[in-house]
């Protein structure tokens, strides 16, 4: 099957989330396997919006968060769960909404041209925390609610 990666820069977010979204389920229907969901998640958003860094830090034990299917550049393999943002918001099991990384006391830099973040939690059908979901933008202030709402629900795939 050939799929063309969608380009939705040309869109409002709310469109661009929703034909992303469609493009995902059609891909996905069916599919329960965790990694190849991360893996294509993490591509149709990466490359749907164009962001810097889009992927998965999965929760290894009590404390550690290790490095899953991601796009982008080479980013920290291990964050330790309360440590920067991926961290902050594993321990709180929230998302974390950063519209300026300078602002952030503890952001871990992992590429230097990053300067907002998004990370959202993901849990899995006992609720409990598996992994979280974290996006990179080059722009100041690129994520808000809407991008909480949207990406909330897209991570409720894996408590199905
Ligand atoms: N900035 C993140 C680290 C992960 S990388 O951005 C890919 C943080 O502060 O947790």
């Amino acid at each position: 099957m050939a799929e063309t990666q969608l380009d939705v820069r040309g869109l409002g977010k709310a469109e661009g989330y929703r034909a992303l979204r469609a493009q995902f389920d059609a891909l996905c229907e069916g599919v329960s396997d965790q990694i190849a969901l991360m893996s294509t998640m993490s591509c149709v958003l990466h490359f749907g919006f164009g962001h810097l860094w889009t992927g998965f830090y999965r929760r290894v034990d009590e404390s550690r968060l290790l490095v899953g299917p991601f796009q982008g550049t080479i980013g920290c393999l291990e964050i330790e769960i309360g440590k920067g943002v991926c961290g902050a918001s594993a321990a709180q099991r929230k998302t974390v909404i950063v519209p300026d990384v300078n602002a952030f006391e503890g952001h871990i830099a992992c590429d230097s041209r990053s300067r907002s973040e998004i990370v959202v939690p993901v849990f899995d059908r006992r609720d409990e925390l598996i992994a979280v979901f974290d996006i990179d933008s080059e722009f100041i202030g690129s994520f808000d609610e809407e991008d909480r709402e949207q990406l909330e629900s897209w991570m409720e795939w894996f408590a199905r």
